[in-house]
């Protein structure tokens, strides 16, 4: 992760340059990395796409999602009108080979150091795209290839899709993007994890009780029911997202920084998680689909009313986990993972609760009626922080003991504007040759193999996922995964 030097030109090439990702997420984000000089002049950005769409009508598209997706604190007209400069579309259609003969004549006119080809198609292009891209000669050693999500629908697809893209590019040629591994937090994780000593002793069975992480949205599917009545919340968020969080939280320290130290210690992890039975998938597993509720004040219609998804579909929107991790460092600690559509906010967290004093001494804080134990908080979204939560005598006489919390909130700190998405940061080390924060293809099979499963269990289960209310954090019984343990879910700050 250590910052190899930016190449003096690169090409982005988007495979799927019109559509939805390139133009909220994508585009935005390279706005953001020129806004903050952080591209060389010489670094140009081609859009893709079978849409027939003129130039001019491109970037009246990418014009009017920028103007939707930047925070208007981003915003800056002057800014935007250069950084399109960068801008360019090329209409193809990716399965035809004589297409790419435009394309080849673009790269090749002003060859730069670096291209990056960035598939945001659907997977089944892949192997055509990387194919087209080698018989046209444009795979060379400074060519890269960004997979984005979802890579396979279990484990045979998803090395079907490796052994396809394989033929012609080389693992140290293919990035894997998750963009959670962009976030700052989870880079910031890494820095309090191994840049002090004072955790280190503390971060395992014996100190830690359980750890939970979450990644709560409020939205619900919006127009994407063909692609996620297909995936549910088990592809979309936890056999990617959730796991490379769990991974970052519980890996050993890394010899170094390169990006091989670090996968290296998180597929151990992955490695390690303790496999789950047909009778551990009922026993561990919670899935949920949402129904009609109450979602920002107004009134929302449950997933089966949604455009498009086929009556009785039992596609999950919510997941809880009760996930654990076989070795010396982490035996027999709960790592509760849950995610869900229409929830009642957005957010993100990872929360490590330290065990409980073993002789309390102090009375317990009235309020509370128990003495929960200190607990560390990594909240990634929507504000970023950690926050360590410890107790701390009330004022007065009396010896009752209140929790106090020690905060580094990141935008106070570092008194810059920070952006949240992740891509900047990861489009940043695609360009530079820095696959650390990208997911190798040996991480992306064993968290397919893990969750394999809890696929196919639930798939044979007639039951169908629980249902709960918008609005709402989800089915009782994820609270049940939790209170059984003996364990409260963590609320609030
Ligand atoms: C994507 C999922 O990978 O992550 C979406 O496909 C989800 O369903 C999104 O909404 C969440 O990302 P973020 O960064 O908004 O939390």
């Amino acid at each position: 992760m250590s910052q190899l030097p930016f190449p003096e030109s690169f090409k982005l090439v988007f495979f799927g340059g019109a559509g939805d990702l390139v133009t909220r997420k994508l585009l935005p984000a390279m706005y953001q990395c020129h806004k903050n000089g952080l591209l060389v002049e010489a670094g140009h950005i081609l859009c893709v796409d079978r849409q027939d769409l003129s130039e001019d009508a491109f970037l009246e598209l990418a014009d009017e999602k920028a103007r939707h997706f930047i925070p208007a604190a981003d915003w800056d007209e002057a800014v935007w009108a250069e950084f399109r400069k960068r801008l360019a579309y090329l209409r193809i259609d990716a399965t035809q080979p004589e297409q790419y003969a435009p394309l080849k004549e673009r790269l090749k006119k002003a060859p730069a150091a670096v291209t990056v080809f960035y598939l945001s198609t659907a997977p089944f292009l892949f192997a055509t795209i990387c194919a087209h891209l080698t018989r046209q000669g444009l795979n060379g050693p400074n060519s890269r290839v960004v997979l984005e999500k979802p890579l396979g629908h279990d484990l045979a697809s998803s090395n079907a899709i490796t052994a396809d893209v394989d033929r012609y590019f080389h693992e140290n040629q293919v990035y894997r993007i998750d963009h959670y591994l962009g976030k700052e937090s989870v880079q910031n994780l890494m820095a309090l994890r191994f840049g002090n000593a004072l955790f280190e002793p503390l971060w395992r069975r014996m100190w830690i009780r359980d750890v939970q992480i979450t990644i709560a949205e409020d939205v619900g599917i919006g127009t994407r029911a063909g692609f996620y009545d297909k995936a549910g919340a088990l592809r979309d968020m936890v056999q990617n997202h959730l796991l490379q969080l769990l991974c970052f939280v519980a890996m050993e320290p890394p010899a170094s920084l390169d990006s091989n130290a670090i996968r290296n210690e998180k597929l151990k992890v992955l490695e390690s998680l303790v496999p789950f039975s047909e009778a551990d998938v009922h026993e561990k597993t919670v899935r949920g689909q949402y129904r009609a509720g109450v979602s920002g004040g107004k009134p929302v219609p449950g997933y089966l009313e949604e455009n498009d998804i086929p009556p009785g579909s039992h596609t999950e929107t919510f997941v809880a986990i009760k996930a654990e991790i076989a070795n010396w460092r982490w035996a027999g600690v709960p790592f509760y993972l849950f995610t869900g559509k229409r929830l009642p906010e957005r957010l993100a967290e990872i929360v490590i609760h330290f065990h409980d004093v073993p002789h309390p001494i102090f009375p317990l804080p009235s309020k509370s009626g128990s003495c929960a134990p200190a607990k560390l908080v990594i909240r990634l979204q929507p504000d970023e922080f950690i926050r360590l939560y410890l107790y701390a005598k009330q004022p007065g006489d009396s010896m009752e003991l209140q929790p106090v919390s020690l905060d580094l909130n990141f935008a106070e700190q570092f008194k810059v504007r920070r952006t949240e998405g992740g891509y900047e940061r990861l489009l940043l080390d695609a360009i530079r040759g820095n696959q650390a924060l990208f997911v190798r293809q040996d991480e992306q099979e064993q968290a397919w193999r893990w969750v394999e499963p809890i696929l196919n269990t639930w798939a044979a289960d007639p039951k169908g996922p629980e249902p709960y209310a918008a609005g709402t954090w989800g089915p009782a019984a994820s609270l049940h995964l939790l209170e059984r343990d003996g364990i409260g879910w963590h609320e609030g700050n």
